[in-house]
């Protein structure tokens, strides 16, 4: 009899999910939420479908999982999978690059409003009963007709760009390489070099990936560059800016607010963080809707499916060739 698939999945899904995947082979995932050994479960696996969230994917986990072929996660970003080690084992990783692109932009313009309109504090201050005649010495500062810089012009980001000229903002951005003028056109945005772009801008939007190059890409003395009136989001990966430096921006005033979906070192947060009052927390929710998340899900077992059925990979990362398939 010849053995079934083995698909392992980091964490548990949703009914229509598991179904489409029980129509492929068996089917492994965790029996609860608590965090799952991802060696012990993917150690029969064929295939596996994780998440950023569920623990990172590096040599201990691939030598504990002889059969794997390919990994398909349900996030755009792929920091959490060691690729060059799935390289060298000849596991194939594919990500879902589409789904989650508007609903990040919406999430980091969302911060970006609520940081300049000082909306947690007023919510606050109306539980608070603080709310008495006259109008609440709330002050946040105008979004419109101001000047959003975005570093890191990928999909997220060009979404950012439609959103603000819809606020009739300026929008810049740094990007390793510029666009060609055509799309630069298109998007209404113009280049800066890094420097320029963070003392130009009135508000900084973080949307570049992580990575050895990235690393810490937002310092102390890139903040110091910043408009001390100026907001910065990130909303891409925790670790390009350093949380450090931003908790001592933030506390001096050396800039005016900032929003965070992600930190470095997530789900912790840097303690300075926590009692600032100028900054507005997410606990990296950037793609959590509901139904960006069925697509995400939906994208990333299309990546699987494919490979199982022998098909032309898609959204492959760790080989240039999206023609390649998986070795039977
Ligand atoms: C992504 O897709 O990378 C989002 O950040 C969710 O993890």
């Amino acid at each position: 009899m010849t053995r079934k698939i083995c698909i392992a999945i980091s964490r548990q899904v949703s009914e229509p999910i598991l179904e489409r995947l029980r129509s492929l082979g068996d089917v492994r995932m965790p029996d609860s939420d608590a965090p799952a050994d991802l060696a012990e479960l993917f150690k029969d696996a064929d295939y596996a479908l994780v998440t950023p969230l569920d623990g990172r994917i590096d040599w201990a986990v691939l030598a504990a999982c002889p059969r794997l072929k390919l990994i398909s996660t349900i996030s755009a970003g792929y920091d959490h999978i060691d690729i060059e080690a799935c390289t060298e084992r000849g596991i194939h990783v594919c990500n879902t690059p589409g789904a989650v692109v508007a609903a990040t932009a919406d999430l980091a313009f969302g911060l970006m409003l609520a940081a300049a309109r000082c909306i947690v504090e007023a919510d606050a201050f109306v539980r608070a009963g603080r709310w008495g005649s006259g109008s609440a010495p709330i002050y946040g500062m105008d979004v419109h007709h101001k000047r959003m810089g975005i570093i890191g012009m990928g999909r997220i980001g060009a979404e950012l760009a439609k959103r603000a000229r819809g606020f009739d903002m300026e929008v810049s951005y740094y990007n390793r390489r510029q666009l060609p003028p055509e799309e630069e056109a298109r998007l209404g945005v113009r280049y800066l070099d890094l420097d320029s772009l963070l003392a130009q801008s009135d508000f900084v939007m973080v949307q570049a990936p992580y990575g050895p190059d990235t690393r810490h890409l937002i310092g102390a003395a890139q903040l110091a560059r910043m408009k001390p009136t100026a907001v910065l989001v990130n909303a891409a990966r925790g670790g390009v800016v350093d949380d450090a430096a931003l908790a001592a921006a933030l506390r001096d005033k050396r800039i005016a607010a900032a929003g965070l979906d992600v930190t470095e070192g997530e789900p912790s947060v840097h303690p300075d963080l926590l009692p600032l009052s100028n900054l507005v927390l997410a606990p990296h929710i950037g793609s959590n809707t509901r139904e960006t998340h069925l697509r995400m899900a939906m994208e990333a077992i299309e990546n699987l499916l494919g490979a199982v059925q022998g098909a032309p990979l898609r959204n492959c990362i760790n080989k240039a060739e999206e023609a390649a398939s998986v070795p039977a």
